[in-house]
């Protein structure tokens, strides 16, 4: 564990050094880092004072007068230089993250890939921020539109992906012109700082102090975010019931926010699916990160004439995936993140009995140190008198419902408050363009012969109805993070009014 320390540069922090851009002073409350797979502490932080987070969101402001002249393609150096340090530490950043949350090693190396890779997108972008000129209907006129910084973005992540999403969020916001401060999940914080020692090396070689900045602390910390107005943007990534509170105190002051929050995915196996391909990705996509992504599936539908084929399947793919240490070779599942995972996992399967849920493999909490669980698939009956179903539990819980009909998994799979990834396996072009059509899934993301998870970072990430609405990452998601001018200019020597309005003084 110490040279993972020491080569992320974190030995010497544990005591509660203050160097600048990261506050870890004593006088914060204690913040506890536990590796999830022993349940033993890794390290003590300390979160931030008041007077901290004075100090850092005044110099956030301060550089934002400099950085929003700085041009974007000059910006963009920030990040690039970002990418390459990333890359450089890809296997300790990977290693940390099984340590903290206990991802598996592939799983780890994977999140910090997808660093790099906004990183880069965000450089190609920050030649690409491209705005519109319309046609003016008075005489020589000009209409365009173009797009301003915003201002010091607030970031608030979970712990499920304590490194890349914050990622997603700053490579843009630091590319389109805003400092950010990031106040990662309490349960990550090593993970935070690693990438704060890299973020800060990155900063000093591009001139660039202030830019990135990182706050820890609890809920109360992200609700001072949510009313603070120096943050015109808040991006808050974590359950939808405190997705809901955060709006409503950022919609009070009208600011804005970007809510990535619950999902509940679920995946469509129709009669004509290749099922050794739905197989893989329902286990993936359930079993993967222990069921602790926000895109994991939870729900499959599948019609009845497949289903024992397919349960048969799953069972027999779940009972081979091996749980234990996340960094050890061929291990598939690593701990839930705490304590109180398991008991939301417990809590789950017993309302799952307790509706007539069967269950076909899995259910128990392993006795050993640690927190992990077995991976679990329990045939359900009517997902419409199965309650537990319409509830993300952050855990490897899957739920089998028989259907008669594509039109049936549509409804199911719509049926839901969440709306944030989908998919279905069909061979059927035309049962895939029903699904993908405005009648289809009603969820930001929706896939044909794949997973709910493991998004490339260069489509808009995020979802609808209680998933918040937010797009984060890759397309046109980095409008969110400016603000739009309309310019009209007036070229000739009169002074013509639209609407052909005449006002002759
Ligand atoms: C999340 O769980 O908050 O699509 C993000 C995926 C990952 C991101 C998940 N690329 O599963």
């Amino acid at each position: 564990m110490h040279t993972l320390f020491d080569r992320l540069g974190l030995t010497g922090l544990r005591s509660g050094a203050h160097d600048g851009t990261t506050f870890l002073d004593t006088a914060g409350a204690p913040l506890v880092s536990l590796d999830p797979s022993t349940g033993s502490a890794n390290a003590t932080l300390y979160a931030a004072t008041s007077d901290s987070y004075e100090s850092v969101v005044f110099a956030a402001q301060l550089r934002y007068r400099e950085w929003r002249l700085r041009p974007a393609p000059l910006r963009a150096h920030l990040v690039r230089r970002l990418g390459e340090l990333l890359r450089e530490h890809k296997e300790p950043l990977g290693e940390l993250i099984s340590l903290e949350v206990g991802k598996i090693r592939s799983e780890g190396l994977g999140e910090v890939q997808e660093m790099i890779d906004v990183c880069e997108f965000a450089v190609g972008l920050s030649r690409q921020l491209h705005g519109l000129t319309i046609a003016s209907e008075r005489p020589e006129h000009r209409m365009l539109e173009q797009w301003h910084p915003i201002g010091p973005v607030a970031i608030v992540t979970a712990f499920n992906f304590p490194m890349a999403v914050w990622a997603w969020n700053a490579a843009l916001a630091v590319v389109c012109g805003n400092p950010c401060v990031w106040k990662p999940s309490p349960r990550a914080p090593l993970c935070a700082l690693a990438v704060m020692r890299l973020a800060e090396q990155a900063m000093r070689e591009e001139d660039a102090l202030g830019v990135f900045s990182m706050l820890l602390g609890d809920q109360q910390l992200s609700l001072a975010m949510a009313d603070d107005a120096r943050f015109p943007l808040i991006s808050f990534t974590g359950s939808s019931a405190a997705g809901r509170v955060v709006a409503q105190k950022v919609a009070g002051r009208l600011g804005r926010s970007l809510l990535e929050l619950g999902g509940n995915n679920a995946v469509i196996v129709l009669a004509d699916a290749d099922l050794d391909l739905a197989t893989r990705a329902i286990v993936f996509g359930a079993v993967g990160t222990a069921g602790q992504r926000c895109t994991s599936t939870r729900r499959v539908f599948v019609e009845r004439s497949v289903a024992p084929e397919l349960s048969r399947r799953l069972v027999a793919a779940y009972r081979s995936v091996r749980i234990g240490d996340p960094r050890a070779q061929g291990t598939l599942m690593g701990p839930l993140v705490s304590a109180h995972a398991i008991t939301r996992y417990s809590s789950a399967l017993d309302s799952a009995r307790s509706l007539g849920g069967e269950l076909l493999c899995g259910g128990r909490v392993l006795e050993r140190a640690g927190f992990f669980v077995e991976p679990t698939i329990v045939r359900a009956p009517q997902q419409a008198s199965f309650p537990i179903a319409w509830e993300e539990t952050f855990a490897p819980i899957l739920y089998l419902f028989e259907v008669d009909s594509l039109e049936e998994a549509i409804s199911a799979n719509n049926a839901v408050t969440q709306g944030l990834s989908s998919a279905i396996f069909t061979d059927s072009v035309r049962a895939a363009e029903r699904f993908l059509g405005p009648a289809g899934s009603d969820c930001g993301i929706a896939n044909v012969n794949l997973g709910t998870s493991g998004a490339e970072i260069g489509g808009a990430f995020g979802g609808e109805k209680d998933t918040g609405g937010g797009r984060e990452s890759g397309s046109d998601a980095w409008k969110a993070y400016m603000r739009r001018q309309t310019c009209t200019v007036n070229g000739g020597r009169s002074l013509p009014l639209a609407q052909g309005v005449s006002f002759d003084v």
